[in-house]
């Protein structure tokens, strides 16, 4: 019998305190609440969830329990976990928390096998492909489940994943992209960066790397606050748009050069590695706003470094004979890592399409298998409740 993993049960109460802005501030998870207690569209389904541990989770996670759901398992993203969440959830009937705050990716995938082996479960929300990459399709079969992120959908098409089910990408949809990965990413990355070195944006010289959906909108929001923005993409046709956008672009060995602040969000793996450090300048800040802590090889920043010290809570000095390095957060997404991640509406908005999601595959049997796209009639819907116009 699966056993709650938290560091804290005693901060449930702090927890649930905090829990009362969090509800007060959603009223489109509030709409879901009240329509899923007449229609209880998840009665008797069991969950398996990976995702960030943070108050708006909560929310989501109790809209759920309303919805009829017999039994959820949550596991916590890395480096996101909020400890008196997790303690306030696990409290709860029909829950069972496994996320603590210094979980390593080991850990994080004990608890997913830990899981995964007290199947079958009926529906699955999944976060950087976390579940997909542990999931033996000869255990059981899933109804059907959700992979949140851009880096979870290259996972499964890099490790070639073919589920016998249907598996909802939440990222390939207008709403996530346009609104989340832009504006909410965009906002709170740069509040965690704010938060994390007090430092002042004006006439900074920050380089973001990765100029997609999340690193337009880190990278505008920067500019916004008066800082001197460079771009460098591996893709010429983003770098172009970076460009008339206004922002500095080249090779990322002379941009190196010049800035004081790196952030990476690409969704790729050692994107800033130890070859970099040559071109980098003494005291630059690293920091990396994509799904996994893996875009900066740390490992290959300590093997090269004379001396490793955490200088305070979050942030790292690495001591080179040249030069020093400040890295924030070990590289874990630097918004739920430093700030309170991304915005209330934005991520009730993201919920929206999670649910409406997961709802579609219970209620459409038609529903073709494998991965796919979000319905179009899913954006709209999201994006009309949203909207709050009646
Ligand atoms: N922190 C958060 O809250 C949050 C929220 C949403 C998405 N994400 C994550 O952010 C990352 C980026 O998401 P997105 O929606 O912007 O993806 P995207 O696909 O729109 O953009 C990624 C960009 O990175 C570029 N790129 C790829 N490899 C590169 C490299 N080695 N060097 C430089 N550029 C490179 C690509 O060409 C592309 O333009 C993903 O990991 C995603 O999961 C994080």
């Amino acid at each position: 019998m699966l056993k709650n993993i938290i560091d804290d049960p005693a901060l449930c109460d702090k927890g649930e305190e905090r829990m009362n802005w969090y509800r007060s501030q959603m009223p489109l998870m509030a709409s879901f609440k009240e329509r899923y207690q007449k229609e209880k569209p998840f009665s008797g389904k069991s969950l398996l969830v990976c995702m960030h541990c943070e108050p708006k989770a909560a929310v989501r996670t109790e809209t759920l329990l309303e919805a009829g759901v017999e039994r959820i398992v949550f596991i916590g993203n890395l480096g996101s976990t909020k400890d008196d969440i997790a303690a306030y959830l696990a409290a709860k009937d029909r829950v069972t928390v496994m996320a603590r705050k210094q979980d390593t990716l080991e850990d994080l995938r004990e608890y997913v096998r830990l899981a995964l082996e007290e199947g079958p479960y009926d529906l699955f929300m999944d976060n950087g492909a976390a579940i997909m990459q542990e999931y033996d399709p000869d255990s059981f079969s899933f109804l059907g489940g959700i992979e949140e992120t851009r880096s979870g959908r290259l996972i499964l098409d890099e490790k070639k994943i073919v589920p016998d089910f249907p598996l909802l990408v939440i990222d390939d949809s207008r709403v996530k992209r346009l609104i989340e990965n832009e504006t909410g990413v965009g906002q709170s990355v740069v509040d965690g960066l704010m938060r994390q070195t007090g430092m002042l944006m004006g006439g900074k010289k920050i380089l973001v790397i990765g100029y997609g959906w999340c690193g337009r909108g880190i990278s505008q929001r920067l500019r916004a606050l008066g800082a001197v923005t460079y771009v460098y993409d591996t893709d010429y046709v983003a770098m172009l748009k970076a460009k008339v956008e206004g922002h500095i672009v080249g090779y990322l060995e002379d941009l190196l050069k010049e800035v004081e602040v790196v952030i990476t969000v690409t969704g790729r793996f050692n994107v800033l590695r130890k070859e970099h450090l040559k071109y980098m300048k003494d005291g630059c800040i690293v920091a990396n706003a994509g799904h996994y802590n893996m875009e900066i090889d740390v490992q290959g920043f300590e093997e090269d470094c004379l001396e490793r010290k955490q200088v305070q809570e979050g942030i790292e000095e690495f001591r080179f004979e040249d030069k020093k390095i400040f890295l924030l957060q070990k590289g874990n997404p630097l918004n739920l890592s430093s700030g309170a991640g991304n915005p209330i509406e934005i991520m009730e908005l993201g919920y929206a399409l999670q649910l409406l999601s997961l709802e579609e595959i219970v209620k459409n049997k038609d529903l073709k298998k494998g991965i796919q796209d979000l319905p179009e009639s899913i954006n709209q819907e999201a994006a009309r409740l949203s909207l709050h116009l009646d």
